[in-house]
């Protein structure tokens, strides 16, 4: 798997975000078991709460396409106007719970990247990302 270039993908997601309100711009570039790669960015809403965080726009698109397996997901965030391009962002916990429902917590690889540096790439498995999850398994 070539971390480096799925953070580069996510980079170019994060330049479709919709974010007007908060200006807090995501990107994510999720990484199919086929080779493939679906981008999403997060897509805000005036009525705040049905905003659609990056990932799941990324995972949502990928399901969407008949996509089932997958490997990775990188993640870059920060503000319109720079602020906070020197740090990483990890998920929410609605798409740690999406991930959870589409992929196994023991092998897949959540990538997150500061934008001000991309190739300092923070890599944690999913599983230490939500912990004693609740999955498909468990129905
Ligand atoms: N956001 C994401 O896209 N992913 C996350 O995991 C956390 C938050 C978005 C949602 C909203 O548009 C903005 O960041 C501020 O919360």
């Amino acid at each position: 798997m070539d971390k480096g270039k799925l953070v580069l993908e996510a980079i170019e997601a994060r330049k479709k975000a919709y974010a007007p309100y908060s200006k807090f711009l995501v990107g994510s570039a999720l990484l199919c078991a086929d080779g493939t790669i679906y981008k999403g960015g997060n897509i805000e809403n005036a009525s705040y709460s049905l905003t659609c965080c990056a990932e799941r726009t990324a995972i949502f698109n990928a399901i969407n396409d008949g996509k089932r397996k997958f490997t990775a997901i990188a993640i870059v965030a920060g503000f319109e106007d720079g602020r906070d391009h020197d740090k990483i962002s990890t998920s929410c916990g609605a798409c740690r719970q999406v991930m959870r429902e589409f992929c196994d917590p023991g092998s897949f690889v959540v990538l997150f990247a500061p934008l001000s540096n991309p190739e300092e790439i923070t890599e944690l498995l999913l599983d230490e990302l939500i912990p004693h999850s609740f999955g498909p398994d468990d129905l």
